[in-house]
């Protein structure tokens, strides 16, 4: 086991409970409901830390959901109810001394479509840390230029803004938009990152190098990924997670996932006879 992934903080600031740490998300019996619809059923998934893991699976199957899960985004979506345990480095985060605030800083999400801010490239990347740090907390103006810097650089995207950080995000083009959602996670230093079909608004160019970026930032953050690309969830993933009708169907290396599926159902999926 990696020691400085059990040395984490967890979500809630407590630290996690002894041998609950080699699991960076780890859920039991998950059942989601919009309203009286129910969008997943006894979902139990154990998510390793520093690999890249995809969701697939056909549209309408509850990768979305089961990824909105991790954070409790989904429940700005509607009237959801969720049953089971979900752990985030062996915190339960519908525990009721969970802070929304801090489990989003520790989780954070990439969209489909990139949404940076109207503000400034600069304002973009310290905006997360502002809304999350008190003032007298938040450092000098030389602090937060190196904190732009650093996550710039993360990212690729310093030698193309460094000289226009005031420039409108908006005005990037969608790669480097998608670049700079990112990069404005990283000063809040997130234990994971969700991304649903963070390539989906790009083309082929862009969507090499943002894949060449997740495959990067692997190293120091566990990544959830949501694809409807194959292709993508071939090269891009460590581990798959293959998804039908609200329940897990099968969670496998890869490799073993494409070549040497243990369900009839993944194996037709991946042969694309339906979805
Ligand atoms: N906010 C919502 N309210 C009601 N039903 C929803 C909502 N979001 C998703 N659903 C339903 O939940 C199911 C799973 O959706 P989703 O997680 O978006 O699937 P995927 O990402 O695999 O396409 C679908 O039947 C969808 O219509
Ligand atoms: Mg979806």
């Amino acid at each position: 086991m990696d020691s400085s992934t059990t040395s984490q903080a967890n979500p809630a600031g407590a630290s996690a409970p002894e041998g609950a740490g080699q699991m960076s998300i780890r859920t039991r019996d998950v059942d989601l409901f919009y309203g009286d619809f129910q969008a997943l059923f006894g979902v139990s998934v154990d998510i390793k830390p520093n690999i890249i893991t995809s969701l697939i699976g056909p549209s309408g199957c509850g990768k979305t959901t089961l990824l909105r899960s991790f954070n409790r985004i989904n429940e700005r979506y509607g009237n959801v109810t969720t049953r089971g345990t979900i752990e985030i480095l062996g915190k339960n985060i519908y525990d009721a001394d969970v802070s929304l605030p801090e489990l989003r800083k520790s989780v954070g999400m990439v969209f489909q479509r990139p949404n940076p801010l109207p503000i400034s490239i600069y304002e973009n990347i310290i905006f997360g840390l502002r809304s999350h740090t008190p003032k007298p907390e938040l450092g000098r103006r030389g602090d937060l230029d190196d904190i732009v810097e650093s996550a710039l650089r993360e990212v690729q995207l310093w030698e193309v803004t460094k000289n226009r950080l005031k420039d409108r995000a908006t005005t990037l083009t969608l790669e480097q938009q998608q670049k700079l959602c990112i990069a404005r996670l990283l000063p809040l230093k997130p234990q994971v990152i969700l991304m649903d079909e963070p390539c989906s608004a790009l083309d082929a160019d862009g969507i090499e190098r943002v894949e060449e970026l997740i495959s990067e930032l692997r190293e120091r953050f566990t990544i959830v990924m949501v694809t409807h690309n194959m292709g993508q969830a071939k090269r891009a993933s460590d581990e798959c997670i293959y998804m039908y009708l609200g329940k897990i169907i099968e969670h496998a290396p890869t490799a073993e996932l494409f070549l040497n599926p243990r369900e009839e159902q993944t194996a037709m999926y991946i042969e694309g006879r339906y979805g």
